[in-house]
């Protein structure tokens, strides 16, 4: 708000106030004409208080004019009287200017004060920014060491059982060369190749899942990605008796990236949150354009999740199922950061949980 104007006028009313009770007061009553006289250092000194010393000096300057017909024209006679009035008129120029000036050292010292201060919130703030960001490196340094051991393991234990399997394979198949097909002994050492042949198999995906792979990076719809994982858990969350639903958003969101793996990590958080929620609740998912990028929500309406289990969801092998292998949100987080992405989880006990994924806009 600029009370500039207002300022003024009130000071312009006051000098008009003073100046009028002079002209109008009988000389006679000289007492009053004293008391009236020094009434004018008041907008004098407030002038000087706003607007500085060009304020002070001015409002003197205006009380001057105003005040000397009086002193020439009503006055007139005494030529002491008159001296000691016109250096009333010095001293108001005097006041106005010297208070002006102090005042408006002030406002200038003060104003400093307030730049700094603002420069030392900036700095403090792009500090904490840059903190948090070593911090988040280090976080996700830290996980990928551990991720990276994890598939360092994979692959030892891989080869461990790849090469058993290797001879349990080929022995049964020589044995099987000594029964005829038919006899149940040869239909026994089918089953066992063929066993070996699933087991093969499983070893070959899990090493798939913990080794890094090249992506394979398009561009991508979100909104296809999220419509396919809803299509795909419909039924699941019908039977659960959960309303799934994927809110419509108002913009087309694209990402640079592998759309396959992106459905996997969708997956895999839809399907916790529908494992939490309770039948009646419902799972939302939104997909919005913010300054920085895309955001994916996942809102369910399940327990919540307490702060103990928080801090380890995305640790491979952590889970809290009785059937659950606690790689699914190891595995989201390690796609979504493929993609220079970030997932964050919020929950609060009783309410839900939301799951966050973020895509920068460049990446
Ligand atoms: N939406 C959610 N609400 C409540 N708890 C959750 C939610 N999502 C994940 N969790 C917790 O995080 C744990 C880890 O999840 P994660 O997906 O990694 O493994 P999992 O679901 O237990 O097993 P998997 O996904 O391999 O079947 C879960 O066991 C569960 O306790
Ligand atoms: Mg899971």
């Amino acid at each position: 708000m600029n009370r500039t104007p207002l300022r003024i006028a009130l000071l312009g009313l006051s000098i008009l106030g003073i100046s009028l009770l002079h002209y109008f007061t009988p000389l006679h009553l000289h007492y009053l004409h004293d008391i009236f006289q020094r009434f004018y250092y008041l907008p004098i000194i407030l002038a000087a208080l706003w607007f500085g010393f060009r304020g002070g000096l001015g409002c003197a300057l205006v009380v001057s004019v105003v005040y000397a017909p009086h002193i020439l024209f009503q006055w007139g006679e005494g030529f002491t009287l008159g001296m000691e009035k016109y250096l009333e008129i010095v001293m108001y120029n005097v006041v106005g200017a010297t208070t002006g000036l102090l005042a408006q050292r002030e406002q200038e010292r003060n104003s400093e004060l307030e730049r700094t201060a603002r420069g030392l919130e900036e700095s403090n703030r792009q500090l904490t920014v840059q903190s948090e960001r070593i911090i988040a490196v280090e976080e996700q340094l830290r996980r990928s060491e551990k991720l990276s051991t994890l598939g360092e393991m994979a692959a030892v234990l891989a080869h461990e059982i790849r090469n058993p399997l290797g001879s349990i394979r080929g022995t049964a198949e020589i044995l099987r060369d000594d029964y005829r097909p038919g006899e149940p002994k040869h239909e026994f050492i089918e089953i066992q190749i063929k066993e070996t042949e699933r087991l093969n198999h499983v070893v070959e995906d899990f090493l798939r899942l913990a080794r890094p792979q090249a992506a394979e990076m398009r561009h991508c719809s979100l909104r296809e990605e999220l419509e396919t994982i809803v299509t795909l858990t419909a039924t699941e969350a019908r039977q659960r008796g959960i309303r799934l639903e994927l809110l419509p958003a108002a913009d087309e969101l694209t990402v640079t990236g592998d759309g396959e793996k992106l459905r996997q990590a969708f997956l895999n958080i839809v399907l916790n949150a529908l494992q939490a929620t309770p039948a009646g609740g419902s799972v939302a998912i939104t997909a919005d354009r913010t300054s920085q990028g895309s955001e994916i929500r996942f809102t369910d309406t399940g327990p919540g999740i307490p702060a103990d289990v928080r801090e380890r969801i995305f640790e491979p092998f952590f889970t809290t199922k009785p059937d659950g292998t606690g790689l699914g949100l190891a595995v989201t987080r390690k796609i979504i950061e493929a993609h220079n992405g970030s997932l964050v989880v919020e929950s609060v006990i009783g309410t839900g949980t939301t799951v966050v994924a973020r895509f920068p806009d460049r990446g």
